[in-house]
């Protein structure tokens, strides 16, 4: 299965995808988890990449397309991926169908979480991981079953995001709405593109995601 979840910052991307990983048995490519990364090593790619992420804008096509293009072919995707964070840009989603097209590979879906602007604000500043796997929360929404003790690993260190600051959420917001929204157009041209109301709750989400791709033959593993 080749997939993209595409929606602003805070639609709910990396919550569904790695909910998806795990039951169709495919990689969920996180860019924005990847470009962290490359951050918190402080490769060049990362000092690059951590102006521009701190003040909400995007990071260029080149070094996106280039980083894509190594991943997907990592043995960890051979059974496929979801694509959360990219391609965020028509120029990304055009050098994502030549690669896919070299590899005589085929998109199935680019599925689209819709959720409202106070809402994704909302979401982005109550979010939380725990500092040890990863695993993300909310103040709100998803709180740890104990207080301060992730459910996964029992890890009691959590993080947050400098990128969720109320004025950083506008700029990744803006970002979206001007630079990453004409792709839907561009997939809805492709026969691709389909709808899922994000706004519902995270497992409601999952069951219509899985319901459009059941609907396109793609079944769980
Ligand atoms: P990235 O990490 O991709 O951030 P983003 O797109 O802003 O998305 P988020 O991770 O904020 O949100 P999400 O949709 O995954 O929501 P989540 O599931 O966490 O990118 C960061 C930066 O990297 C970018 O700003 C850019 O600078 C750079 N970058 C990355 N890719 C790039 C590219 N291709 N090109 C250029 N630059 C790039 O959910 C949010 C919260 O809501 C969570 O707390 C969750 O628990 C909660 N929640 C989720 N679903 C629900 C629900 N249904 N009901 C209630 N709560 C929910």
């Amino acid at each position: 299965m080749e997939l993209i979840l595409l929606g602003p910052p805070g639609a709910g991307k990396g919550t569904q995808s790695k909910l998806l990983e795990t039951r169709y048995g495919v990689a969920q490519i996180s860019t924005g988890d990847m470009l962290r990364a490359e951050v918190k090593a402080g490769s060049p790619i990362g000092l690059e990449a951590k102006t521009v992420m701190d003040a909400g804008g995007l990071v260029s096509d080149d070094i996106l397309v280039r980083m894509i293009g190594e991943r997907i072919h990592r043995p960890d995707c051979a059974k496929g991926f979801i694509l959360d964070g990219f391609p965020r840009t028509v120029p990304q989603a055009e050098a994502l169908d030549r690669m896919l097209h070299d590899t005589a590979v085929d998109l199935d879906a680019v599925i689209e979480l819709k959720v409202d602007e106070a809402v994704l604000v909302e979401r982005i500043s109550g979010r939380f991981t725990c500092g040890k796997c990863g695993t993300g929360y909310h103040d709100k929404f998803k709180l740890p079953k104990k207080a301060g003790i992730c459910d996964a690993c029992g890890g009691t260190e959590f993080i947050r995001r400098p990128d969720d600051k109320a004025e950083t959420v506008h700029a990744r917001l803006e970002a979206y709405n001007v630079q990453t929204a004409p792709i839907l157009p561009y997939y809805k041209a492709q026969g691709r593109l389909y709808a899922v109301d994000g706004m519902a709750e995270m497992n409601e989400v999952e069951a219509q995601i899985e319901a459009v791709l059941r609907k396109i033959g793609v079944p769980p593993v």
